[in-house]
């Protein structure tokens, strides 16, 4: 039996910005999608055990299908020859905005190629992943797949000539924590991602100013990560939601966690991954903050993951 294991992340700045080339930065958190794959039977067959919000393996069955087919392909592999069993697990929840398709095809390509006996390098398993997120998010980035990948807070950059990406480690003094906060609403970032292409082609001066705030934000936060200015970085996530509005990708049941993160003390809160429901995340360092602002979410009704970035 082949095994493998990718990633849960949070982009802390510059979602659907980074499929345009601007740069991102995102943090791989302690939660993971774990694939065993055994080679049997005589089709492909995929077993999804995973956890998360009511309806979203039903919702990504035919995207999941269609990933595990392009990974396949990528991998060079006949699936007619080679039957998998694909059994999903892992304590990473299925949510939509903490990377859980980007860390399943990064586990499932692991497990793969460790059952058929390839040697895989991180950098070829997250060329294999970005070919399967071709089928959740139509145009990605690939900031999710290299979360997924390598894990770590990551400085992230799109090449738009077709070179490799520009991803570079971002170091801060400690772990800080934060409170991702899950709508329920099951989003499908391909629409998303496609719903900013279309925006913006209709108002593309407006858009552009848009976009170069963005930059400018994410230039300013990697900073503040860095002097580990917490209060900057709060507040840049918050400018960072005021853009992800204006580009038309927030939704009530965001702003209602974002403001209430924000009213229990919150340094900064933001959605998190395509929007359009699934998580938002919400700076709050220290257990004791995260655990207010946890349980404040959790009495309103919603499910939340305590995590930390830069572990
Ligand atoms: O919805 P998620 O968690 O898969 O995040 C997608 C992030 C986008 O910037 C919207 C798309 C991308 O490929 O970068």
């Amino acid at each position: 039996m082949g095994r493998g294991s990718g990633f849960g992340k949070v982009i802390l700045f510059g979602e659907h910005f980074v499929v345009y080339g601007a740069p991102g930065i995102v943090s791989a958190i302690n939660l993971t999608a774990d694939a065993e794959v055994k080679r049997t039977g005589d089709e492909i067959t995929i077993k999804d055990e995973r956890r998360g919000t009511k309806g979203y393996t039903q919702k990504k069955r035919e995207q999941q299908k269609e990933s595990i087919q392009r990974m396949l392909n990528a991998m060079g592999i006949n699936s007619k020859r080679a039957p998998l069993e694909i059994v999903l697990g892992g304590n990473l929840p299925s949510f939509s905005g903490v990377g859980a398709s980007a860390a399943s095809s990064v586990a499932i390509a692991r497990a793969i190629a460790d059952e058929l006996g390839m040697k895989f390098t991180d950098e070829r398993t997250n060329e294999v992943a970005y070919e399967a997120e071709k089928a959740y998010a139509g145009t990605p980035s690939g900031i999710d797949n290299s979360a997924a990948t390598y894990g770590g807070l990551i400085w992230f950059r799109k090449s738009l000539s077709g070179g490799p990406n520009a991803i570079e480690e971002i170091r801060v003094k400690q772990p800080i924590e934060i409170v991702i906060g899950n709508t329920r609403v099951v989003a499908d970032t391909k629409e998303m991602v496609a719903g900013v292409a279309e925006r913006r082609r209709k108002s593309p001066e407006r858009y552009n100013r848009i976009f170069d705030q963005a930059e400018w934000l994410v230039l300013e936060a990697k900073k503040a990560l860095t002097d580990f200015d917490l209060e900057k970085v709060g507040r840049l996530m918050s400018q960072n939601q005021d853009l992800l509005q204006e580009i038309g990708v927030s939704c009530k049941e965001l702003d209602y966690l974002i403001n209430l993160a924000q009213e229990y003390g919150a340094l900064g809160a933001k959605l998190t991954g395509g929007g359009g429901g699934g998580c938002m995340v919400a700076l709050t360092p220290g257990k004791k903050l995260q655990e207010v602002i946890a349980t404040a979410m959790e009495k309103a009704g919603f499910n939340v993951l305590r995590a930390k970035i830069g572990t």
